[in-house]
């Protein structure tokens, strides 16, 4: 009997692989990261070679590390960054291009002009989502009308899409020798393609991006018990294993942080901030600027919807002080300094790097920081910079309460930037609630790992999973209500101005 489940995180910086015991206690990992490939201002790429390679290297060394194999994992789960779009040809496994990343905006025009003509309500209704450069819908249009030759394979079924789930899916169970071209639900809703209700690709939607239906992968749920395929002898677990999970990585951590009711929510610190609500089997439509995406769908079992505010820059704000002004030598220092000071000395900081996700989905918007006098320093800036991620976050709270008529009465959180007690103390002064981590903050990983269990009962049921969470760390908020409401005011007033930058 296998006493350890596996998981794949393929995150936007990095590649980890994590192993779990019952009690969802890590085991082992290792993790590797690759290279950002930034050929020009607003794009970004990543080489799919390269993750797949990463892929098979933390693999193998972390079982190694801990004398397993491949007999000792009951099942493995994959979990991965969504959106990012990779098209290959299945007979000679060669992508025709790099993987579009998620953070890309070269499709700006492609997004804008669904809004001209009422395509983008479609979307709107079908998809769930706002018509932006985030999806993975226009990033494949991009592909097949830029790359020679991609357009007639596509049409042929030689030319293959993916996210890089469908892509290490593939890879993993045997590649040109009959590798499965498989996606889950979650990864499914993120690309402008899916029709929520049906869960299927939809005709409509296809058409508005000219994609061939035969380059899409199937569409399974998030835990599957008659599993997508098997690892090979001969791949990096050196046996077989069945694939029995794969989610994107946001909704995995919901799964991992066990909002496994309706009205439970997360947040996650990475790159960016996620924060997802479980809404239940219904389909809840924003009207304040959120995402509608599938959550997870164990098995046969209805899909659970949810709710998200997605932000893009959050954590990269704090590696943009270290990379570009130089003011930290690493992302631990921006505590440090922040704290040097008592408050932010008047300076609001919108990092509008890549415009502004939810819940204002302006891809125009530029970055701010407003505010300055004489007397700021490196420590104000710091400062401002961790208030950043907390306002954005009370931003999609704000929208999320509209939408939902759901309060939150403590914020679960996870992720790198979890670590920084100082950044989660401001985020519990800046919202107005507690702020909970759990023992376990890899909580992408463990949801991928509990999804593959699930369905192959190592794992009973989800009351069994509820018993695995432990709060680590509480911060309770400090800050008196005039002073949120006006820290709240000034910040909506600098994020004002990041939108009224461009004519
Ligand atoms: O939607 C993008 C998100 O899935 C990326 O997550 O953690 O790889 O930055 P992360």
């Amino acid at each position: 009997m296998a006493d350890f489940v596996g998981a794949v995180d393929q995150g936007t910086t990095s590649t980890r692989f994590m192993i779990f015991d019952h009690g969802g206690n890590e085991v082992g990992r290792h993790q590797l990261e690759h290279e950002q490939i930034l050929p020009k201002a607003g794009w970004v790429e990543h080489n799919p070679l390269e993750i797949w390679e990463r892929t098979t290297a933390v693999v193998r060394t972390a079982m190694n590390s801990r004398g397993l194999s491949a007999s000792d994992l009951a099942a493995l789960g994959i979990t991965n960054q969504r959106e990012t779009s990779v098209v290959w040809n299945r007979r000679t496994g060669r992508p025709y291009y790099n993987a579009i990343v998620w953070q890309d905006t070269r499709t700006d025009q492609i997004a804008a002009a669904l809004d001209r003509d009422g395509r983008g309500d479609v979307i709107r209704q079908k998809a769930g989502l706002p018509p932006a450069t985030y999806f993975s819908g226009g990033k494949i249009q991009w592909i097949l009308e830029n790359v020679d030759g991609v357009r007639a394979a596509a049409e042929s079924g030689e030319a293959i899409f993916g996210n890089t789930d469908t892509w290490l899916l593939w890879n993993l169970t045997g590649g040109v020798d009959g590798g499965v071209h498989v996606t889950d639900v979650t990864n499914a809703s993120r690309t402008m393609l899916m029709n929520l209700e049906t869960l299927d690709w939809d005709d409509e939607l296809l058409s508005f991006f000219n994609i061939p239906r035969a380059m899409l992968p199937q569409i399974r749920p998030s835990s599957d018990p008659s599993r997508y395929g098997v690892t090979l002898p001969n791949g990096p677990l050196g046996g077989e294993v069945p694939l029995t999970a794969d989610l994107g990585d946001q909704q995995a951590a919901t799964v991992g942080q066990v909002c496994f009711s309706e009205g439970e929510a997360k947040n996650t610190y990475g790159t960016g901030n996620f924060m997802l609500l479980n809404t239940g089997t219904s389909l809840v439509r924003s009207k304040s600027g959120l995402l509608t995406t599938v959550c997870y769908k164990l098995g046969d079992a209805p899909a659970v919807y949810a709710l998200e505010g997605s932000i893009a820059v959050t954590g990269s704000a704090v590696q943009w002080l270290r990379d570009q002004l130089g003011i930290i030598s690493g992302a631990a220092q921006s505590e440090a300094l922040a704290a040097q000071v008592e408050d932010n000395g008047g300076v609001y900081f919108v990092p509008a790097f890549s415009g502004l996700f939810a819940p204002y989905w302006r891809s125009d918007a530029r970055g701010a920081i407003v505010g300055l006098s004489r007397y700021n320093t490196n420590a104000h800036l710091a400062r401002a910079t961790l208030e950043a991620i907390c306002y954005q976050s009370r931003d999609v709270a704000v929208a999320m309460e509209q939408d939902s008529g759901v309060h939150l009465d403590v914020l679960k959180v996870d992720g790198g930037v979890t670590a920084n007690k100082l950044c989660m103390q401001l985020q519990a002064d800046i919202l107005g609630v507690p702020v909970s981590r759990p023992v376990v903050a890899e909580t992408t990983a463990l949801g991928a790992a509990y999804a593959a269990g699930l369905a192959t009962g190592f794992w009973k049921n989800t009351d069994e999973l509820r018993q695995n969470w432990n709060e680590s760390e509480r911060w309770s908020p400090t800050w008196s209500d005039e002073q949120r409401d006006e820290g709240y005011a000034k910040w909506k007033k600098a994020v004002q101005r990041t939108l009224d930058w461009v004519d």
